[in-house]
């Protein structure tokens, strides 16, 4: 009965296959378009500026950011708008441009100021946003204008494809990894020459040929040569992940993370889903950020971005990814970005706020902790609130577990005792050969990733680790993978089965689910 049911099911696909010209029945709608809950309506002088959404009132106390609070967010947007080059005179940068490519929106781009602390004679870009605009400053990847402030309109794409790679008259190749609209990636080597482990992140791009600083210009380093270690297999890639929110989610207890996994121990065992957590190595405790929860907090996450993405140095990763002494500029004092101490504000670009003695590693950690999770479609529809109560049904809430709950008495009021609804458990789980990177990472082998957090996936562009797809139809079917020598089977066969097996319009349901998130 049920494979005629089937059959005939097929029939139907296959006959809507024809006149559509070859359209998937079930159809990714595309990221959801428009900017939600930014709040705050910040200002720089005088003219309105996106910034990360702010953290909503506390539903359960009622509490809202408090007025330093609130002075510290700001103070973080502003830095974190920085544009870094190599020295504070080397480069004018033009006010503004716009973020994204979706069209209606046209916000402009806080790169107000060139930052002194100094572009790294390695890095991956030269500004927390340029990797994290989309569809809001803080969120994922994301598209920017590539020269802001031509006269003439251009089309955002992948700030790696000319605008990174180039800007202030950098000399640097693009690896064919990197296309125009498609995602930002970061690479990191899997294996060094000798056949051990590598595992950490080789910077794209170096600082030689930058215009207007003449400290450097016989700097002579080179990019590593990708395009071969790329035809070798040797790569793997990573896209940004979004940072709103994760004030939110640093705030979940270990005990709130583990108590929600065994209340879904015996749904789990009968769907081979296991799970277990990313420990620090130091203290034990869960760690959670990153696409593997490598990484155990937002402020060491802010001083290791510094560092590994825009090279530089600071109290929390004081040392130097490249240390040529021909690429560092003169006056370059190590670590680059420090708590300011100095007797006035001469060498901190004038700040002029009471916040003035932070460093910049500091203002950011500060931001991403009162920013607020993405918010939902207001107006959901019919079809995604059935995929609502389907993506539970079938088990995909077995790993993207839809809400938990901050601690009980945090420092901060806004941040105490909510309900946060991030889509996942926090853990990892093997997931197969398909998406195996061959990295390890801490607890985290070569197959396994931290359940990725949903909220805010109607609006991302691409999606898995490395941006295999922008459709999230092909993101789900790639959950599944057979055991092979090498890897286990992937813990989400049996939800993918099922997922599989739904008709038509109740698969379409959870994508439009998604789109809502
Ligand atoms: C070149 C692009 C790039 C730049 C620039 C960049 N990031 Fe990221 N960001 C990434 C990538 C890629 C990841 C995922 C890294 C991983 O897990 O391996 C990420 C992840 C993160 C996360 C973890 C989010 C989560 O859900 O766990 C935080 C926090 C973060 N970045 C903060 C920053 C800060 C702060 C800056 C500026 C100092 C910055 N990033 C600059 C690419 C970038
Ligand atoms: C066994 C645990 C598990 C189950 C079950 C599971 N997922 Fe996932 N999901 C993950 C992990 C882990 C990732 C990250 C994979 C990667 O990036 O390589 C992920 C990633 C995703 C992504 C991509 C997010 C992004 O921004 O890249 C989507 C969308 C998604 N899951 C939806 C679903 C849906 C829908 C279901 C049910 C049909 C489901 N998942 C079932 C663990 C699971």
């Amino acid at each position: 009965m049920k494979t005629t049911y089937r059959l005939a099911c097929l029939v139907l696909v296959c006959s809507w296959f024809a006149i559509s010209n070859g359209a998937n029945a079930q159809r990714d709608p595309g990221v959801r378009g428009g900017l939600q809950n930014t709040g705050g309506g910040l200002q720089q002088q005088g003219i309105p500026i996106p910034h990360p959404p702010l953290i909503s009132r506390n539903p359960t106390n009622g509490a809202t950011v408090n007025e330093n609070e609130l002075a510290s967010f700001e103070e973080g947007i502003i830095r974190a708008g920085q544009l870094e080059s190599t020295c504070d005179e080397c480069a004018d940068v033009t006010d503004g441009s716009p973020v994204t490519g979706m069209g209606e929106l046209d916000p402009m781009f806080p790169q107000s100021h060139t930052n002194s602390n100094g572009l790294g004679a390695r890095h991956n870009a030269d500004q927390c946003f340029v990797c994290h605009a989309q569809p809001t400053l803080g969120g994922s990847g994301g598209y920017i204008v590539p020269n802001p402030g031509s006269p003439k309109p251009q089309q955002a794409e992948n700030p790696q494809f000319r605008l990174v790679p180039n800007r202030f008259g950098k000399q640097n190749t693009v690896p064919s990894f990197e296309t125009q609209f498609g995602p930002s990636r970061e690479v990191r080597f899997k294996y060094k020459p000798d056949g051990t482990r590598d595992g950490g992140v080789h910077q794209l791009w170096t600082v030689r040929g930058i215009a207007n600083d003449p400290t450097i210009s016989n700097c002579a380093l080179t990019q590593p040569d990708f395009e071969t270690q790329y035809r070798a297999g040797n790569l793997a890639f990573r896209i940004p992940l979004q940072m709103t929110g994760l004030g939110l989610i640093e705030s979940i207890q270990d005990r709130e993370i583990l108590a929600r996994h065994d209340a879904t121990a015996s749904l789990r065992a009968t769907l081979g889903i296991e799970g277990h957590p990313n420990r620090s190595g130091n203290d034990s405790t869960i760690s959670r950020f990153g696409w593997k929860a490598q990484n155990k907090s937002i402020t060491i996450f802010a001083g290791e971005a510094y560092n590994v993405e825009v090279g530089i140095t600071n109290e929390v990763f004081p040392t130097a990814t490249e240390e040529d002494p021909g690429c560092q500029g003169q006056q370059k004092p190590e670590p680059n970005d420090v708590t300011r101490t100095d007797p006035d504000d001469t060498r901190n670009q004038a700040f002029d706020n009471p916040m003035h003695m932070l460093p910049d590693w500091m203002q950011f950690q500060v931001m991403m902790r009162f920013t607020d999770g993405p918010a939902p479609d207001p107006n959901p529809g019919e079809s995604a609130t059935k995929g609502k109560a389907v993506f539970a049904k079938i088990g995909c809430s077995l790993c993207h577990t839809q809400q938990m709950r901050t601690a009980p008495v945090m420092n901060s009021a806004v941040l105490q005792d909510r309900p946060v609804n991030l889509y996942s458990d926090l853990l990892l789980h093997h997931m197969g050969s398909n998406l195996a990177d061959d990295i390890v990472q801490g607890q985290a082998g070569p197959d396994e990733f931290r359940t990725t957090p949903l909220w805010g996936v109607g609006q991302r562009i691409f999606f898995i680790h490395d941006g295999r797809t922008a459709d999230l139809l092909q993101a789900i079917r790639a959950h599944a993978s057979p055991a092979t020598p090498q890897y286990p089977a992937s813990e989400a066969n049996g939800v993918i089965r099922t997922f599989n097996h739904l008709s038509p319009s109740d698969q379409q349901a959870i994508v439009d689910f998604l789109r809502s998130l």
